[in-house]
């Protein structure tokens, strides 16, 4: 298995250069064609891709949507996803989460393969909570009923439900709101709420899809802060999609960047500063110039095919 192969310094590390095909020039098709092993070394990875694609077969039309995805995740980890509109993102987040079966390779949760043949493993499932962009929350549902909702699933009792939602809905900042119903709430809220049912039955792994894209800036930034202590407080392994380069960097370990289709690793930063980040970081150079070398390597994607890829700032 090759070795990590994220760059690391003590406090922003630049993204890592394409590779150059051995021959030591970086041209432009070399670098384009580039594709980056986030392979770790044996043993240290909570989430495994490996070899990993998608090809979709629509109506005649085929799309190759992810190629040949090497990449470990560490338990705790923080790994963010970037990427231009339609490089992929959704399908890989959606892999991770048992909901697309890859057309090839193998994804490996825990150490346990996902998929055996077209079965899924469910074991490996259970350690999973996803949040989505949409809350998808149950309108008729008090806020209390929306988090315990995976618990009663799982037909845990009703008292418990309550400690168990009461006590969510206070890590996520909702206390006073339990009886109140999703029309009743901001945006933001919403989300709040459903970051609590995905983590009502403890997952040990958090798959967020966008979570906060729909929201104002500066609720966004409310929600990273709150999203970070989270993280922290439930010592959960956290990959998270977005195409907005500052929210990436803030709250990544590691940036993980997809080329444009198909999507393949183009780069993998690795990000030290400590945590808690505060929203001063983002004014440090180091910071700054995560943003601008990974805006730079969009930017190449998005010349490459002649449009602009909906990647923000
Ligand atoms: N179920 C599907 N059937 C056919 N093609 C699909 C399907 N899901 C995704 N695709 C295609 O795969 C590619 C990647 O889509 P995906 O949704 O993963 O992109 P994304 O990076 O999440 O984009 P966005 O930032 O717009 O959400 C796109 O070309 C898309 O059209
Ligand atoms: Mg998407």
């Amino acid at each position: 298995m090759p070795a990590d192969t994220t760059n690391r310094t003590p406090r922003f590390a630049k993204g890592r250069p394409p590779d150059d095909g051995g021959d030591g020039v970086i041209t432009e098709d070399s670098a384009l064609a580039s594709r980056v092993s986030g392979a770790l070394p044996d043993g240290e990875a909570e989430i495994e891709l490996r070899g990993v694609s998608k090809r979709f077969s629509a109506r005649k039309r085929e799309t190759l949507a992810l190629t040949d995805i090497e990449l470990g995740i560490r338990k705790q980890e923080f790994v963010t996803l970037l990427g231009q509109s339609g490089c992929g993102k959704t399908t890989m987040l959606r892999i991770l989460a048992g909901l697309t079966q890859p057309s090839a390779g193998e994804v490996t949760i825990g150490g346990r393969p996902l998929w055996r043949g077209d079965h899924r493993d469910d074991e490996a499932l259970r350690k999973l909570g996803l949040v989505f962009q949409d809350a998808n929350l149950f309108p008729w549902y008090t806020v209390e009923e929306n988090i315990a909702l995976p618990l009663l699933l799982r037909k845990v009792d009703k008292a418990e439900r309550r400690r168990r939602a009461h006590e969510l809905g206070e890590l996520v900042g909702l206390q006073g709101f339990e009886k109140a119903l999703p029309r009743e709430l901001s945006g933001g809220m919403r989300q709040r709420v459903a970051i609590a049912r995905a983590l009502s039955y403890n997952p040990e792994i958090l798959l967020m899809d966008e979570p906060f894209g729909a929201l104002d800036a500066i609720t966004r930034d409310k929600m990273n802060l709150e999203l970070q202590r989270i993280a922290e407080a439930t010592k959960a392994t956290v990959v998270f999609v977005t195409h907005a380069i500052g929210e990436a960097v803030f709250l990544a370990d590691r940036v993980v960047l997809l080329s444009a289709r198909p999507g393949r690793i183009r780069s993998i930063t690795q990000v030290d500063a400590p945590r808690p980040r505060s929203l001063e970081v983002t004014t440090e150079p180091g910071f700054q110039e995560n943003v601008l070398e990974l805006r730079r390597q969009l930017t190449e994607d998005e010349e490459r095919l002649g449009r602009n890829g909906g990647v923000s700032e």
